[in-house]
C-alpha cells in the first residue's frame, strides 16, 4: 500500500515524506521530482506552457507514481484539485493530509527559497485565497488528517503511523444464506486466503493476465482461460472441468476463482457441477465482481441463444475482496462497477453517495456488499425481493445489446430512464438527482443513435422480462417497488431520456 502525502505548499510534504519513507521502509516518490526529471524546472514549465502544461505533466507524473505498490508519494499543493489524480492515488493508497495554519504557512513560504510559480509577490494574500479554495478538497480526499509541524518531522511521522494502523481496517460481512459465508473486504488480502476446513488442495481459476499480475500470492496450481464474455461458455467449462480432474481435485477440495464476473461465473458453475459440487472461494478483482457477482451464488455460462442461460445456484464458501487489486483495473471497468454501487445507493442506502464523494473505497464496497448480502439472504433463489437488484437493468440490458455501451454504462442510462418512468407515473421525481450523481463519476445518462422500436424489441427478448411490462421503480430514495408500466409510458420516457 502507498502512503500519499497531500497538503498546501510549505506544509512539509517533502521533509515528512523523507522521514516517513525511512521510518516505514518505503521508497519515496516525489511527483514534483518526476515532473522536472525531463530537464525543465517547474518555473520554466509554467513560463513556457502556463499552468495547463504543468497540470498535464503532473497528471502523467501521478499516473506513474501511483503504479508503485509500497511507496510514500509526496504530491504538489494542487495535485488533488484534479479528481482524476485523486482516483489514481486512492486506488492503491491512503491519503494523508498534512494540515498547517495559514499564518504558519505564510511564515514558512516567505522564508523559503524554493521556486513557487503559483504564489507571486503577495504571498500572504495568495496563500489565503488558494488555501480557502483547497482546504476543503484536502479535507475531503484525506483518509487521515495530521497537523504538521515540519520542524519536527519525526513527531509528524509518529502521528501518521499511529493513525494509519487505525485505517488499515478489514471489514467482514456475513451472508446469511444456507450455508452462510463471510465476505472479507480490505487491502493486501490475497496472500492471506486460507483453505476451508477439510480441503487439502486448491486450484486457482483465472485469466493469464491476472496470473501474471497476482500469481505470486498463490501457491496452488492454476487453470487459466482467455478474457472476454465470449469465453464464458460451456466449452470453457468443459476444459476447466477436465483440468480439475487432471489436478485430482476431490470432494473436499476447493476452487479459487480469481477475476471479474466472467471468471467468477464460470468457476462457480464448474465448481457446482464438478464431483456433484465442490466448494468455491470467490476472489473478485473487478469492482463489479466485488459488489455484485461474487456475492449471491448465481453461476453460469452463456449460450449462443443468450446470456447466462445455463447455470446454477452455488454459494461460495468465502469471498475475499482485496481493494489493492483495483489499482490495475482499467478505468472504464472501474467506472462501470460504480454504476452498480450507485444502484445500491438509489435502491437502499443513499449515504453511499457521501462515501463515494469522500473516495472511501472500503466504505463504499462494504456498504454495497451489505445490501447485496441482505437482499440475497432474504431471497436466495431469486423468487421475489431479489428483483430490486435489477433496477436500471430493464432498459440497461436492451441498450447494452444494441449499442457499444458496456454493462455499467448501460445500467447508468437505464437508471435515469427508470427515474423518468417513475416521474411519469407520479411515483417520485428523482431524475435530476440521478443525473447529478451519475454525471459526477463520469457515467453516461443518455444514449444517442438508437431507435425506440429496436430498444423495445430487445426489452421484450430479455429473460428477466418474463413478468411482462413491469419495472423496478422508486417511490422515493431507497424505496424500490415493482410496478407494471403501460407501453405508452415506456415510449414517452424513452423520448424524454
Ligand atoms: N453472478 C452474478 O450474480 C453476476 C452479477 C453481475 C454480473 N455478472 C456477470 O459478470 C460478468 C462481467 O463481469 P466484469 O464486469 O467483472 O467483467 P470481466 O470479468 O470480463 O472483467 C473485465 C476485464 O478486466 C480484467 N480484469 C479483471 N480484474 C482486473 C484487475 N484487477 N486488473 C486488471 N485487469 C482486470 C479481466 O481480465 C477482463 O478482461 C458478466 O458475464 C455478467 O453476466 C454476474
Ligand atoms: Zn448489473
Amino acid at each position: 500500500m502507498n502512503i500519499v502525502l497531500v497538503g498546501f505548499m510549505g506544509s512539509g510534504k517533502s521533509k515528512v515524506g523523507k522521514a516517513l519513507a525511512k521510518a516505514t521502509g518505503r521508497e519515496l516518490i516525489d511527483t514534483d521530482a518526476l515532473i522536472t526529471s525531463g530537464g525543465s524546472s517547474i518555473g520554466e514549465i509554467f513560463h513556457n506552457g502556463g499552468e495547463s502544461a504543468f497540470r498535464a505533466k503532473e497528471r502523467a507524473a501521478v499516473k506513474e507514481a501511483a503504479r508503485a505498490s509500497n511507496a510514500v508519494i509526496s504530491t504538489g499543493g494542487g495535485t488533488v484539485v484534479d479528481p482524476s489524480n485523486v482516483r489514481e492515488l486512492k486506488r492503491g493508497g491512503l491519503i494523508v493530509y498534512l494540515k498547517a495554519d495559514e499564518d504558519e504557512l505564510v511564515r514558512r513560504l516567505e522564508g523559503s527559497k524554493k521556486e513557487r510559480p503559483m504564489l507571486g509577490k503577495d504571498v500572504a494574500g495568495r496563500v489565503r485565497a488558494l488555501l480557502s479554495e483547497r482546504e476543503p478538497i484536502y479535507e475531503s480526499v484525506a483518509d487521515i488528517v495530521v497537523r504538521s509541524d515540519a520542524r519536527n518531522a519525526d513527531r509528524v511521522v509518529e502521528q501518521i503511523t499511529t493513525k494509519l494502523d487505525g485505517t488499515q481496517r478489514t471489514n467482514r460481512v456475513r451472508v446469511a444464506t444456507a450455508p452462510s459465508y463471510t465476505v472479507t473486504i480490505g487491502r493486501g488480502l490475497l496472500g492471506d486466503i486460507a483453505l476451508p476446513k477439510g480441503a487439502e488442495k486448491a486450484v486457482v481459476i483465472s485469466h493469464p493476465r491476472l496470473r501474471r499480475l497476482y500469481g505470486a500470492a498463490f501457491a496452488h496450481p492454476w487453470l487459466t482461460f482467455p478474457e472476454g464474455e465470449e469465453h464464458k461458455s460451456l466449452a470453457t467449462a468443459a476444459v476447466l472441468s477436465e483440468g480439475l480432474a487432471k489436478a485430482a481435485l476431490h470432494r473436499d477440495d476447493v476452487v479459487i476463482a480469481l477475476g471479474g464476473g466472467v471468471v467468477g461465473d464460470v468457476s462457480g458453475f464448474v465448481a457446482s457441477t464438478y464431483g456433484r459440487g465442490i466448494r468455491v472461494i470467490q476472489v473478485p478483482t473487478t469492482l463489479l465482481a466485488m459488489v455484485d457477482s461474487s456475492v449471491g451464488g448465481k453461476t453460469g455460462v452463456n449460450l449462443p441463444q443468450g446470456k447466462n442461460l445455463v447455470g446454477t445456484f452455488h454459494q461460495p464458501s468465502a469471498v475475499y475482496a482485496d481493494l489493492d487489486v483495483l489499482r490495475t483495473l482499467p478505468e472504464r471497468d472501474y467506472r462501470g462497477g460504480l454504476a452498480e454501487v450507485i444502484k445500491y445507493a438509489f435502491i437502499a442506502d443513499p449515504s453511499i453517495v457521501k462515501l463515494l464523494e469522500k473516495e472511501d473505497l472500503l466504505g463504499v464496497v462494504t456498504r454495497s456488499v451489505k445490501i447485496k448480502a441482505e437482499v440475497v439472504a432474504s431471497d436466495e433463489r431469486d423468487a421475489g425481493r431479489r428483483a430490486i437488484l435489477n433496477y436500471g437493468h430493464t432498459l440497461g440490458h436492451a441498450i447494452e445489446l444494441a449499442s457499444d455501451l458496456q454493462h455499467g454504462e448501460a445500467v447508468s442510462v437505464g437508471m435515469v430512464y427508470a427515474a423518468i418512468v417513475a416521474r411519469l407515473l407520479g411515483l417520485s421525481d428523482l431524475v435530476d438527482d440521478h443525473r447529478r450523481v451519475l454525471d459526477a463519476v463520469g457515467l453516461p445518462t443518455r444514449v444517442d443513435g438508437l431507435r425506440w422500436s429496436e430498444v423495445r424489441k430487445r426489452m421484450l427478448l430479455d429473460k428477466k422480462y418474463a413478468m411482462g411490462d413491469r419495472m423496478v421503480l422508486l417511490e422515493g430514495p431507497a424505496k424500490p417497488v415493482v410496478r407494471p408500466v403501460p407501453v405508452d409510458v415506456l415510449e414517452r420516457a424513452w423520448k424524454e431520456l
